[in-house]
């Protein structure tokens, strides 16, 4: 039976390191304050002359490069992200020209924290109808443009960098094993970011002569809520995940998860019965860096040789939206 393969995996983080001191100097709050409630000590911050596809880019050919390809191999290029470059083209298309490729389908998606995990399964689903052989999958994110750098409850939080994983459906044992998605749009107002630069909403109407609203960028949230139902809805989805294809929790190696709170990390893999060791985590250097957080915290433990053929990985995210999901994985590489 034909099953979808991760046959390389790439990450990439911008140079610029901010750590929560130097953010303590920009907005009121502390390196103590940071730490306790996160597990957050710093953040990559993109370079003034850098946009999503470059971040995208580059964790795209590191992760060609472990598999052996070129991109005149792949079939097509998928870019999940929230900070796309422009409204349009596509930032997959933006990464598929600079990575050398051309002709083959290229696209977003939008499932801001979770946009890999709803990619993985997005990609899984058409490479099991046959649609494509080789896919290159990126989560990539500028989240520091999106942010109200005054607004302590939030800019602490986030980062920027890019993950990607190169896809190959091949009849062999292994690979994804099945993906779960949920959405519960009624949450909308508990996390989200209306006036997104370059957003098309109705803040933005340029036709009102008196705005002032156009390309002001702001993530607004609700951190306490958002902080209940992300832990109530992750337990669930991670069981739901196990159940419907059939795996034991105790067959799980490794919980790789969206990286948003060191606090939400522990109370999923308390959940699954998992020790610190079987957990991915990057949250302390990398903080919150929405749909690359994934793929960048298996890049981290890939690139670490912690990863064994045959072990069963689960990852999971929780996002605005609320958008939510998980994927299992038997490693094949
Ligand atoms: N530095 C110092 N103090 C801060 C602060 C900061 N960066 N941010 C908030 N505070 C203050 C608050 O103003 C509040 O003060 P008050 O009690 O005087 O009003 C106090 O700290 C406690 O705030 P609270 O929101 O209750 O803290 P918390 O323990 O819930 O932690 C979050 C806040 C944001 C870290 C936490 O709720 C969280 O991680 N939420 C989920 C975030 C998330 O996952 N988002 C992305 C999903 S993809």
């Amino acid at each position: 039976m034909m099953q979808t393969h991760i046959i390389g995996v790439g990450g990439y983080l911008p140079e610029h390191v901010m750590s929560n001191d130097d953010l303590a100097k920009v907005v009121d709050t502390s390196d103590e304050w940071i730490r306790e409630r996160t597990g957050i000590t710093q953040r990559h911050i993109i370079a003034k002359d850098e946009y999503t596809s470059d971040l995208a880019t580059r964790a795209g050919a590191q992760a060609l490069e472990d598999a052996g390809l070129s991109i005149n191999d792949i079939d097509a290029i998928v870019v999940a992200t929230t900070t796309p470059d422009m409204i349009f083209p596509s930032t997959a298309s933006m990464v598929q020209h600079k990575l050398g490729g051309k002709g083959f389908p290229a696209w977003d998606i939008q499932a801001v924290c979770s946009g890999f995990v709803y990619g993985l399964a997005q990609v899984d689903g058409m490479m099991r109808g046959g649609m494509f052989q080789r896919v290159l999958l990126i989560g990539a994110e500028s989240m520091s443009r999106i942010l109200d750098w005054q607004d302590r409850n939030t800019c602490v939080l986030f980062g920027d960098g890019a993950g990607a994983v190169v896809l190959e459906s091949r009849d062999d044992e292994g690979g994804i094993i099945g993906s779960v998605l949920h959405c519960d749009g009624s949450y909308r107002d508990l996390l989200l970011a209306k006036h997104a630069h370059p957003g098309a909403s109705p803040h933005n109407n340029r036709l009102d002569l008196n705005t002032d609203a156009a390309g002001v960028a702001a993530v607004e949230m609700k951190g306490n809520e958002v902080f209940r139902f992300a832990v109530t809805k992750l337990g669930e989805v991670v069981k739901e995940v196990l159940e419907k294809y059939d795996v034991q929790q105790s067959e799980l190696d490794w919980l790789v998860p969206h990286q948003a709170n060191i606090r939400i990390l522990n109370a999923t893999a308390k959940k699954l019965g998992l020790s610190t060791e079987q957990v991915a985590l990057t949250v302390a250097k990398h903080a919150n860096t929405s749909a690359a957080s994934v793929p960048l915290a298996l890049n981290d433990i890939y690139r670490a040789g912690k990863v064994k053929k045959g072990q069963v990985l689960l990852l999971e995210a929780f996002a605005g939206g609320f958008a939510w999901g998980a994927n299992l994985v038997r490693w094949s590489k």
